[in-house]
This record gives C-alpha cells, structure tokens and sequence, in this order.
C-alpha cells in the first residue's frame, strides 16, 4: 500500500531553522523588548521553540480563536476566544503563525493588532504556503517555503489530531487520511527516535 504522507521538514532541519530564525529577530529587535504573540493552538508549538531562540527580554502572549464557516470564513473574520491582557500601546508585536495558507487569518489578526496601538506589528510564520495565498501578504519572517500540500506534525493538526508528531509531514493521500485517520498511528510510535 502506498504511504499516505511522506516526511517534508525532518526535526533537525526544523531545529535549524527555527534557531536561525531566532537569530535573525534577535539582531533586528536588539535594543527592543519584543511582544511575541501567537495564535492556539497550532502556532504555540512554534512558539515554544521559538522564543528559546531569541536571546533578548521579550514578551509571549496567547490568543485562541476560532474561524466561522461560510461566507465568514471567506472574509477571514474569525471568532476570537482568548484575548490578550496586554496593553499594546507603543509595543514591537511580532505575530507568530503555524502556516499562512490563504493569509485571510493572518490578514485579520493584523488588522486586529494594529487597531491597537503598537509601534509596530511584524508577522513570522513558520510554513508559508504562499502558492494558495488570495490576500497580498507576506511575512517578514518564514522558515519554509510550503508546497501546495496538506501538512500535519509540529502543532499542525488534522481535525485536531497529530499535532505532537515531531516531523512536519505532506500528506500525498488526504482523501484516505481522512477516510482512516489512524492511518498515521504507526508515525507516533517512533515520535521519539
Ligand atoms: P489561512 O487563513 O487560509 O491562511 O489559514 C490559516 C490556518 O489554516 C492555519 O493557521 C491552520 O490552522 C490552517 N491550515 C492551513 N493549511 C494547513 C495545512 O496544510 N495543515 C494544517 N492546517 C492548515
Ligand atoms: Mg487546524
């Protein structure tokens, strides 16, 4: 039987790149104390590696929230769940995201973080599928390029599951996947290898 999903970004390129990335905002907010927001559930696994990157004072906040369907969903309003309790005023906010895919999420959550007074307001995402994006945006800060795919692993989920898969992986049968979610079991087993 053919796989369902081949690994895309193994944990050491992504144990690379996560640290370059930190490196880079390190040197471009040196002098600033940065506000690192990010979004549940995805996106806080990235975080976590994320902000152990950065050597400056810095912030992290989290925000839930959850996207409406329907004609909603096509404007990217989502619905948010779990504020921040940070004043904003004058801050340095850098968003950081999972995955922009189409960019309505990000699109909005910057719209939201703006209207709040920072001094400024950046995005970091750690996939970018830019190939599926309908709004113009681009984040200052990505650490992989993403194929126009479905991908699971690293706080990416599928209906909620596989998020603690270690690897990021491209799922090349999503219709089975979804057909038989336990498809993907055997991967869990070797989460720790
Ligand atoms: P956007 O509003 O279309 O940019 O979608 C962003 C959100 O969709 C992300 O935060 C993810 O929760 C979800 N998403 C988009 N593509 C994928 C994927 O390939 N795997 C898992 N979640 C995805
Ligand atoms: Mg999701």
């Amino acid at each position: 039987m053919p796989e369902v999903a081949s690994v895309l970004f193994g944990r050491e390129d992504i144990r690379r790149r996560v640290e370059e990335l930190g490196r880079t905002i390190a040197g471009d907010y040196v002098g600033r104390e940065p506000v690192l927001v990010s979004v549940l559930k995805g996106g806080a696994i990235f975080l976590a590696d994320l902000m152990r990157a950065i050597d400056l004072p810095l912030e992290t906040h989290l925000m839930a929230i959850s996207r409406y369907g329907g004609a909603a969903e096509s404007l990217g309003r989502v619905r948010i769940l779990l504020d921040l309790d940070v004043d904003l005023t004058d801050r340095h906010v850098l968003l950081v995201e999972d995955i922009v895919d189409t960019g309505l999420t990000s699109r909005y959550l910057l719209s939201v973080l703006r209207a709040r007074g920072p001094a400024s307001v950046e995005l970091c995402s750690l996939l970018d599928k830019s190939v599926r994006r309908i709004v113009p945006l681009s984040p200052r800060y990505v650490g992989f390029d993403c194929p126009d795919r479905f991908v699971l692993g690293y706080g990416l989920d599928l209906q909620e599951r596989y998020r603690n898969l270690p690897d990021i992986l491209q799922v090349d049968d999503l219709v089975a996947l979804r057909a038989d979610p336990d498809l993907l079991r055997p991967r869990l087993t070797g989460a720790a290898a």
